[in-house]
């Protein structure tokens, strides 16, 4: 894909994190956008950050788990901006109990954001897109869905679905509309708020027991959420280079987009050691904590 400017693009999850910077970008790239998040408040700060380029946005406040807000928002980007040419299904959470301890809510609640959501919005906006000259339907995955941690079941479950799910479907597009790019993104650790909004307790973390311990991400032992969301905010590549990192990827037609060091080694290490990659990352990810970088992209410092 040679430019955004012109084009119409649609964000889930814009109202953080990944999803904010991704509107941004392109919005700075001269896209037009529709930014959708089921958080009212911070939805409508996007919207505000956005008002500095002179661009179109047009904002719904959606659950993408919702199957009928998803299948009616193809008519209202049409009826607000005319065409669609870039989908980000980007939304998506997380839980952190082990499988044994989780309420099925909590893992239908991310069955229904993760995966359900990334399908249907697809389903939904392909027919819209077919006949654009160029256009791209960006699915978020994750390095957990080349690699599995405990703790994290069915966030794994929903990740490695969206990989299987969306190279199947880029297989089929390349042979019969080649002009519709389909992109799989799997980050590595980027600091937004994913885990400060992920359905865990405080009592998660009083767990003396080891093997009880809700995921990979206590293990500077965080004692309340909030602790552990803040830990993994600052820790992390700065959302806006994830973003720009994506971007990069569309324009330049790779099909899985891996971003940040950490994703890349941690997916070499699956391949050369299938059974006992865990074993080889202690070699190499205290290296990358160090030098990752979690400053925000120049035009947002
Ligand atoms: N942060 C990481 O380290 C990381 C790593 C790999 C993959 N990811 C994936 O990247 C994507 C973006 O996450 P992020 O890290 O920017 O997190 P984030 O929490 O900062 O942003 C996620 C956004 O999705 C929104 N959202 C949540 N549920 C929704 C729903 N039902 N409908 C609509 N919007 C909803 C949230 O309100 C939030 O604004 C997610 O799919 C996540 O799984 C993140």
């Amino acid at each position: 894909m040679k430019t955004f400017s012109g084009k119409v693009a649609v964000i889930t999850g814009a109202g953080s994190g990944m999803g904010r910077y991704l509107a941004l970008l392109l919005a700075a790239d001269g896209a037009d956008v529709c930014v959708c998040d089921v958080n009212e408040e911070t939805l409508n700060d996007t919207v505000e950050m956005l008002e500095e380029y002179a661009i179109s946005v047009s904002s719904h406040l959606l659950n993408v788990a919702d199957k009928e807000a998803i299948e009616a928002l193809p008519g209202k980007v049409l009826e607000k901006h005319g065409k669609v040419d870039l989908v980000f299904n980007n939304a998506g959470v997380t839980t952190g109990s082990h499988f044994k301890d989780m309420d099925e809510a909590n893992w239908d609640w991310v069955m229904g954001i993760n995966l359900d959501g990334v399908i249907n919005s697809t389903r939904a906006f392909i027919p819209h897109m077919i006949d654009r000259p160029e256009a791209a339907v960006v699915n978020t995955s994750s390095i957990f869905g080349m690699v599995a941690v405990p703790g994290q079941t069915v966030y794994h479950t929903t990740k490695f679905a969206v990989r299987g799910f969306t190279e199947s479907l880029a297989l089929e597009m390349r042979d019969t509309n080649p002009n519709l790019q389909i992109h799989c993104v799997h980050p590595g650790h980027i600091g937004t708020n994913i885990l400060a909004s992920a359905r865990m307790s405080d009592e998660d973390f009083n767990q003396e027991e080891e093997g009880k311990r809700p995921s990979i991400f206590t293990r500077n032992a965080p004692k309340t959420k909030q602790e552990m969301g803040d830990i993994f905010r600052e820790g992390g590549m700065h959302p806006s280079r994830a973003a720009q990192i994506i971007l990069e990827g569309v324009k330049n037609k790779k099909s899985r987009i891996f971003v940040g060091l950490d994703a890349k080694l941690l997916d070499l290490s699956q391949r050369l050691f299938p059974r006992h990659y865990h074993k080889t990352w202690a070699l190499f990810m205290p290296l990358i904590m160090i030098f990752r970088n979690k400053k925000p992209l120049k035009q947002f410092g």
